[in-house]
């Protein structure tokens, strides 16, 4: 029995060494986002280092990967993260979608922001300076529907919003 344990022991801290040398492509694609956000919303300055602090590494072409991104297997578990985000929601590629998808976008970012559901619980426990005061969620809900406001003016609401119920919440 011993010996079976000991085996089982070698053979995990040779896959924990192995899987070192293997790591998910990063999330960095520097230079002009000519389909950001800011492109055609103005973002203030303020707005802009709250979502930089709070919600691009998820949610942009690029992210500021910490120190522990070098070790596996956290690196698979942050990448997934980033992938999930951004297929969801990716305010480097933003102006390009359909005008729907920008008010539904906006409307959740008040909406998940004002839960608690984002920034994730995951992330803020290590970067704290995402948990954001009153004053910050009053700001980025004010900038998110002036941006809704903007699309309002552009396009008729229904082809914004829905029509009937509203889907199941998952
Ligand atoms: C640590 C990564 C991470 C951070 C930071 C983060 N998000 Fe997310 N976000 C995700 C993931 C993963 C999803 C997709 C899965 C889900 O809905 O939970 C998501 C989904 C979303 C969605 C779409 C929800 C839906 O149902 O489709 C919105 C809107 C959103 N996030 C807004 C924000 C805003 C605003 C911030 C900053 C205040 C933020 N997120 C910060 C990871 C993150």
């Amino acid at each position: 029995m011993k010996k079976v344990l000991k085996t089982i022991g070698w053979l995990l801290l040779i896959a924990l060494v192995a899987i070192q040398f293997f790591h998910p492509k990063k999330n960095i694609h520097e230079g002009d986002q000519p389909n950001a956000i800011s492109k055609k919303y103005s973002v203030s300055a303020d707005v802009k280092l709250i979502l930089n602090k709070a919600c691009m590494d998820c949610h942009s072409n690029n992210t500021r990967y910490p120190w522990y991104n070098n070790i596996q297997p956290v690196a698979w578990w942050l990448n997934n993260h980033i992938l999930d985000g951004k297929k969801e929601l990716n305010f480097d590629e933003y102006i390009d979608k359909r005008p729907r998808f920008q008010y539904r976008r906006m409307e959740q970012t008040i909406d998940l922001v004002k839960k608690e559901e984002m920034p994730l619980d995951s992330y803020t426990w290590i970067h704290k300076d995402a948990i954001l005061s009153e004053e910050e969620k009053t700001k980025l809900f004010n900038w998110a529907q002036s941006i809704m406001d903007t699309l309002k003016a552009q396009y008729p609401i229904d082809s914004l919003k829905r029509q009937g119920p509203p889907p199941p919440q998952k």
